[in-house]
């Protein structure tokens, strides 16, 4: 079964958070259930750079008015294709914002124009080129279903939509419409219409053949108006046809017994051997040696990710002998709060502001527990990371999070099953009374270590979840 993914990041090429990391890893994934995947991913710097003098394989004139072509290449042992069209792609700074932060205010102009060239190889446009089914990742692949749909005689091949994020949904203005190059037909409240404007996640979701999102419980969740975002009664019309499969870890990138970012690797037979990564991370942020736990954190700063409730129990986590360190970027409040957070507590609370991949690996690797006290979270990938490292999650029970990490009460602890702490409901007394317990169960070692090694023992592969995938694809394309 031949499927083209698209998507607008993936490692290891373009990332700036998990679904980079689910992109990259999906084509390993699927391959042993006889899928053949192809990415599809915009011609950004980093990308082009890759292909080295790569011949284009297609033209375009005008994609949306730009000048494109179709360049080949590889992402790790699997076929990429890239849209090259320089006005759109080719900027210093990040794929969807400046080097200031602020979003490219042609953004709709740069995803449609992306998604039409995707619909265009889907449909067959390249000679040699052929696929079974599309599977488009986030707005910013979403108007790949919708121009396959509104193609003069549509696009045979069916398609997935996946939600990593319900939060982000590409909102443009009416007046972009007439530019999109799409019949008037799609102007319906089926189509591509939103609240009076263009929606092109709304447009991904009405066109696709079938929904995913990536987790069971975030599935559910976004029904619901508090986590559907507007479009929670879309979601509900759909009933069955929106599936959760939860994301896996690439273990080529994620394992501690290989990592070549850490000091020290280690298995859940060795977890001594963390020691010595702790006491590097520990001097990497210049924090204070002491008996409690090291807590870490990685993350967007950004309300989604509950760090202004982070702020709020920092106190109390170092109160009870907790110490701090985190590495993230992203809203400047937050990041003015956590600058003084770390200044109330020196030694104790120390931050890198910024975004490093290697150090991410060295904090998943050397401390003793990550936090991730999301509002919502689609799935999350820093508990799993956790999770496979030893780094035990302190999450919320919500989206991902409450699909992957079972929490230490008194059951599930004599069960051998616990691999983290939950809290419900992402607030003050709810967020310090899991750091309370967590610090409790540290200092209970044969309890903590039995976490640990269960955790590091759960298959958090892509094992079922590519199988998942691939039986879906199957289904939809009619193959046996
Ligand atoms: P989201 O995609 O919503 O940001 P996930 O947990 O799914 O959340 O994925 C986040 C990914 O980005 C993980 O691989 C995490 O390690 C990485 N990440 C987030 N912030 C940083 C940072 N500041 N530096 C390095 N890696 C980061
Ligand atoms: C999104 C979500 C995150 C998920 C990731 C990959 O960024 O916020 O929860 O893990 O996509 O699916």
């Amino acid at each position: 079964l031949r499927v083209l993914s698209i998507a607008s990041e993936a490692v290891p090429l373009i990332k700036t958070g998990g679904l980079a990391d689910v992109a990259g890893a999906l084509p390993d994934a699927v391959a042993p259930h006889g899928v053949a995947m192809t990415t599809i991913l915009p011609g950004y710097p980093a990308v082009t750079k890759s292909l080295g003098k790569a011949k284009a394989i297609h033209q375009w004139d005008s994609l949306l008015g730009e000048p494109a072509r179709l360049l080949a290449g590889k992402l790790g042992n699997h076929p990429l294709l890239v849209v090259d069209s320089p006005n759109l792609f080719a900027r210093e700074g990040g794929p969807y914002a400046d080097l200031a932060g602020r979003d490219w205010g042609d953004n709709w102009r740069r995803f449609a124009a992306f998604g039409r060239a995707a619909a265009d190889v889907a449909g067959g446009a390249v000679k040699g080129l052929a696929f079974d089914l599309a599977h488009a990742h986030d707005w910013q692949a979403a108007m790949a279903p919708a121009y396959m749909r509104f193609a003069p005689a549509g696009t045979a091949i069916p398609s997935v939509m996946t939600i990593h994020n319900m939060a982000f949904q590409g909102y443009y203005g009416a007046d972009i419409f007439a530019l999109m190059g799409l019949p008037s037909w799609a102007w319906a409240i089926d189509g591509v219409e939103y609240h009076g404007g263009v929606g092109f996640l709304k447009a991904g979701l009405e066109s696709a053949s079938a929904i995913t999102t990536v987790s069971p419980t975030y599935a559910r969740e976004i029904r619901d108006p508090a986590f559907g975002m507007g479009l929670e009664g879309l979601i509900a019309t759909k009933g069955d046809r929106v599936h959760g499969i939860v994301n896996g870890i690439d273990p080529a990138v994620w394992n501690p017994e290989t990592d070549q970012h850490l000091l020290q690797t280690y298995s859940w037979r060795s977890l001594a051997r963390r020691a010595a990564n702790k006491r590097a991370l520990e001097r990497e942020f210049h924090l204070d040696q002491g008996d409690g736990p090291l807590f870490v954190c990685v993350t967007r700063l950004t309300w989604q990710k509950g760090i202004d409730v982070l702020l709020e129990v920092i106190d109390h986590l170092v109160g009870l002998g907790g110490r701090l360190a985190l590495l993230g970027a992203g809203d400047p409040a937050i990041e003015a709060g956590l600058h003084a957070a770390a200044a109330r507590h020196p030694g104790r609370v120390a931050l890198r502001i910024g975004y490093d991949e290697a150090l991410s690996h060295r904090m998943q690797g050397g401390g003793d527990a990550i936090l991730v006290p999301s509002r919502f979270e689609p799935c999350g990938l820093t508990q799993l990371y956790g999770l496979a490292y030893g780094c035990v999650p302190v999450v919320a029970h919500t989206g991902g999070l409450a699909d992957t990490v079972v929490d230490a009460n008194l059951a599930a602890i004599n069960g051998q099953a616990a691999t983290g702490v939950t809290f419900h409901g992402v607030t003050y007394p709810s967020f310090a009374d899991a750091i309370t317990r967590t610090i409790a169960l540290y200092g209970q070692r044969d309890v903590w270590t039995q976490m640990q090694r269960t955790g590091m023992k759960t298959d958090f592969s892509w094992k079922r979840s590519g199988q998942a995938y691939a039986a879906l694809y199957r289904q939809l394309a009619g193959a046996e």
